[in-house]
């Protein structure tokens, strides 16, 4: 760092950090051991860095764009900055967010010194979802062993499927999972591991109606976006999982089926990438729950 022109106090504990000329509150703090969230690695995509500015906002430099943007959609007031934007260019004293023993220890986690070291990345990837058709009625019949022998029976062979289109499998909710596809052509690669596993389906189904005399179905909504991958969970028990809203719309997607009357139905994100590559159903335009405005869905029935 070349020399210190200018000091930044830090409230709550009224820690003093030297900052060089233009330097960012960001940067000032950690180099100078004060912990202060920054789960964006400090890009202006989180709000985790920000502190109030309790004297000498005219030391620091304008908003940035991109600092306003983030203000404007968080209701910001004039003295509430974005400590990776502000750049500091006089003395100043601020109130950061990192309060109590928790924020400190999340930061810990991640080294004081770890500036670009984000808590998680931006990716666009491919998020396919599944759960099983009328699952409440089918496990109401069932004793419980029989159902989770079953779904184990369904996960171990739709993670097959998921594996061999090159994806994996993020989450298990109940009777769904989350799997995601990475790299250029994602949503192909998603759709292959989609309709495979709908086969799958088939073959569990007829295993279903031997044993139990009743039918075994899945639904799946595939959805192309920019999620967070980041890592989640105590220190001890962290695992790297996608977060953002790409997943709820996918999530949405794959509900969309009942309405529908489908087994596979994909946004037009992922058409884009498909569309020479499939065979097609019905076109839908549904409104999805907790979305404003209609999506067209597109149904999936084969590889071309
Ligand atoms: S660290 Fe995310 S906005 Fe500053």
């Amino acid at each position: 760092m070349s020399e210190a022109s200018h000091q930044v106090t830090s409230n709550p504990d009224g820690r003093v950090a030297p900052v060089a000329a233009e330097q960012t509150l960001l940067a000032a703090l950690l180099a100078a051991g004060i912990p202060i969230t920054h789960a964006c690695g400090g890009k202006a995509r989180c709000s985790t860095c920000r502190v109030r500015v309790e004297d000498g906002i005219e030391a620091l430099c304008p908003r940035t764009d991109d600092e306003s943007e983030m203000a404007e959609k968080l209701h910001f007031d004039d003295a509430t900055r974005l400590a990776c934007r502000a750049r500091v260019r006089g003395d100043a004293t601020v109130r950061r967010l990192v309060l109590d023993d928790c924020d400190a220890a999340l930061v810990a986690c991640h080294g004081p010194d770890a500036i670009a070291g984000a808590s998680g990345r931006e990716e666009v990837v491919a998020i396919l979802f599944s759960d099983v058709a009328g699952f409440t009625p089918l496990s109401e019949s069932l004793p419980p062993y029989d159902v989770i022998h079953l779904l184990n029976r369904w996960f171990l062979q739709a993670g097959e499927d998921v594996d061999a289109a090159g994806g994996h499998i993020d989450n298990y909710m109940g009777d769904g999972l989350l799997a995601v596809f990475r790299g250029a052509a994602c949503g192909l690669s998603a759709v292959r591991a989609g309709l495979a596993m709908l086969k799958t389906a088939d073959r569990v189904s007829e295993y279903t109606q031997q044993l139990y005399d009743r039918p075994f179905g899945v639904r799946v909504g595939v959805h192309v976006g920019c999620v967070v991958i980041g890592d989640l969970g105590a220190a001890h028990n962290r695992r790297e999982t996608v977060i953002g809203d790409a997943v709820n719309t996918a999530s949405r997607i794959e509900a969309a089926n009942k309405e529908a009357g489908t087994r596979l139905l994909v946004s037009e994100s992922v058409m884009e990438q498909v569309r020479d590559h499939v065979e097609t159903g019905c076109t839908h335009d549904l409104a999805l729950k907790g979305k404003t405005g209609t999506f067209r869905l597109q149904e999936i029935t084969g590889l071309l």
